[in-house]
C-alpha cells in the first residue's frame, strides 16, 4: 500500500512505520494520522509481526497536531467531527506492543502519540512538551491525563501551563521515557532491537502483559490484581507456558509457538 505521509517496512517478525512529513516537522495531519491508524491494522493483522516500532527523523518524532490545518476550525466543525478521536484514539486500541523511538521534538500531539505507545527510547537530541497552551488551546489527545499519570500533578502542570519542552534526561527523569540511547545513529536500531527482543516472546502472552499494564490506569488496585490474578492464571492453558518453563529446567533457550 502507498502512503504519502508515512514509511512502513517490516524486518522479519517487526514492522517499522516512520512519520514523513519533514517540511512540517511531522505535524500530524489528518491524512498522516489515518495512515498511521491503516499501517498499524495491517500489522495488528499480519500474523507474523510480533512488535512494532514507530519513529519520526532526526529533527522530530511529531511536533504535534497540524496547526495550519486546525488554525481556522469552529467549534461546531470540531465538535460535529469529535476532533482528535477519530484515528488518534485508535493507536492505544492496538494489542501488540509498539515501541517508540523519539528523536527531536515529540510536542502537542507528538508528545501524546508517543504517551500511546508501549516503551518511550529517545536520544539526547529529545525534547518532549505540550505546548498547546502558547497556541490558546490545551492538550486534546489525551495530554492533561496521561502526562499526569506518568509524571504526577505538579510536573504535568509545569509542563502544561508553562507549554516549556522537556530534555531527554529530564524525561527520562521523571518516567516519560524508558531508556536514554546514547548513540544517536542507533536509536532507530535499539528499538528495532528492543521490539525483537519483546517478539522472541510468547505473543498471547506479551498482549496480555500489555493489556493488564494499561489497566492499572484505569482499575483501582484491588479490582487490577485481580485481572492481573486471571489473566497470569490463564497463561497456564498456553503451550508457551509449558515450553517456557520446560526449556528453563531443561537449561535451554525456549521455542515460543505463540499458542
Ligand atoms: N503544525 C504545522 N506546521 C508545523 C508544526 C505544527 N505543529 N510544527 C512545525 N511546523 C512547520 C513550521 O510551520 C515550518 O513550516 P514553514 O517552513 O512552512 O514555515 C516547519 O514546520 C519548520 O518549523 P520551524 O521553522 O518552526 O522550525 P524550528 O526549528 O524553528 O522550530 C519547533 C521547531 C519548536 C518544533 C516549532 O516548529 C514549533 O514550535 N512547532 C509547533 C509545536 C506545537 O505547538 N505543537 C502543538 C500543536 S497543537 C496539538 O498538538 C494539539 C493536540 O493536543 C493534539
Amino acid at each position: 500500500m502507498a502512503y504519502n505521509t508515512i514509511l512502513v517496512e517490516t524486518q522479519k517478525e517487526i514492522g517499522i512505520i516512520r512519520l514523513n512529513r519533514p517540511d512540517a516537522m511531522n505535524a500530524l495531519n489528518t491524512e498522516m494520522v489515518k495512515e498511521m491508524g491503516q499501517a498499524l491494522d495491517k500489522f495488528e493483522d499480519n500474523k507474523k509481526i510480533k512488535a512494532i516500532v514507530l519513529t519520526g527523523n532526526e529533527r522530530a518524532f511529531a511536533a504535534g497536531a497540524d496547526i495550519k490545518e486546525m488554525q481556522d476550525k469552529t467549534y461546531m466543525e470540531a465538535y460535529l467531527e469529535d476532533f482528535i478521536t477519530k484515528g488518534w484514539e485508535h493507536i492505544s486500541k492496538i494489542r501488540k506492543p509498539i515501541v517508540a523511538a523519539v528523536s527531536g521534538y515529540a510536542l502537542g500531539g507528538g508528545c501524546e502519540v508517543a504517551m500511546m505507545c508501549d516503551v518511550i527510547l529517545a536520544d539526547e537530541t529529545a525534547m518532549f512538551g505540550q505546548p498547546e497552551i502558547t497556541l490558546g488551546i490545551i492538550p486534546g489527545a489525551g495530554g492533561t491525563q496521561r502526562l499526569t499519570r506518568i509524571v504526577g500533578k505538579y510536573k504535568a502542570m509545569d509542563m502544561i501551563l508553562t507549554g516549556r519542552m522537556m530534555d531527554a534526561k529530564e524525561a527520562h527523569h521523571v518516567g516519560l521515557v524508558s531508556r536514554i540511547v546514547v548513540n544517536k545513529a542507533s536509536l532507530v536500531e535499539q528499538a528495532i532491537k528492543t521490539a525483537r527482543k519483546i517478539g522472541r516472546m510468547s505473543l498471547p502472552t506479551i498482549l496480555m502483559a500489555k493489556e493488564c499494564i494499561n489497566q492499572a490506569y484505569e482499575m483501582s488496585l484491588s479490582a487490577g490484581i485481580r485481572y492481573e490474578r486471571r489473566m497470569f492464571q490463564s497463561t497456564f492453558a498456553t503451550r508457551d507456558q509449558k515450553e517456557g518453563m520446560k526449556a528453563f529446567v531443561e537449561k535451554r533457550r525456549p521455542t515460543f509457538k505463540n499458542q
